[in-house]
């Protein structure tokens, strides 16, 4: 396989939307690690969790419940449930790379113990061209990020914990940590 193809894992469960953001996100990560000159294998992670971060995301509710039974996320609401299935799904199919496995296990809450990885996928799925809100902030911010990849992610940390708080909706021990550890 090519190192750009854009080829969904075929457990993946999406529809045409979400399809067409998971190959934005994907395509916004290999270009930041193409002009920061990424280390192939840490370029081959970017990609791999962009392509991956929202497989599940329009699984069943059931589905995505039986593979977060266990640990952190049993009680959480249904939207934050489909990052940490796909990592639990990710695991139990010998996916070894523990900043992979937190990158998409937390894409959705934020988690302070990221590596890049993690960070650069929090960042791509917010900044991806096709979302409506903010577009010439965000393709600013996309497009300084080579340059600047701590304070564009402090940026990015702020804008989604402001977005969280304004929409009501509750914040993860994990989400608080992550705006603590870049304020
Ligand atoms: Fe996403």
């Amino acid at each position: 396989m090519a190192p750009n193809a854009m080829r969904l894992p075929d457990w993946a469960q999406v529809g045409d939307k979400r399809r067409a953001h998971i190959e934005r996100v994907t395509a916004l990560l290999d270009r930041w690690a193409h002009e920061m000159h990424l280390a192939s294998n840490d370029a081959a992670a970017w990609h791999d969790v962009g392509l991956w971060h929202d497989a599940l995301r329009d699984a069943p509710e059931p589905e995505l419940r039986a593979l977060t039974a266990s640990g952190p996320f049993s009680d959480a609401p249904p939207d934050v449930l489909h990052g940490p299935a796909a990592a639990t799904y990710l695991e139990r199919h010998g996916e070894s790379r523990t900043g992979v496995i937190l990158a998409v296990r937390y894409h959705t809450v934020g988690n302070p113990a990221w590596d890049r990885t993690g960070r650069a996928l929090f960042m791509a799925d917010f900044l991806e061209p096709g979302r409506r809100f903010q577009q010439a902030d965000r393709a600013f911010l996309a497009a300084q990020l080579p340059r600047d990849f701590d304070g564009v992610f402090r940026q990015v940390v702020r804008m989604r914990l402001e977005w969280t708080l304004r929409e009501g909706k509750a914040l993860f021990p994990e989400s608080v940590g992550l705006w603590n550890s870049v304020r």
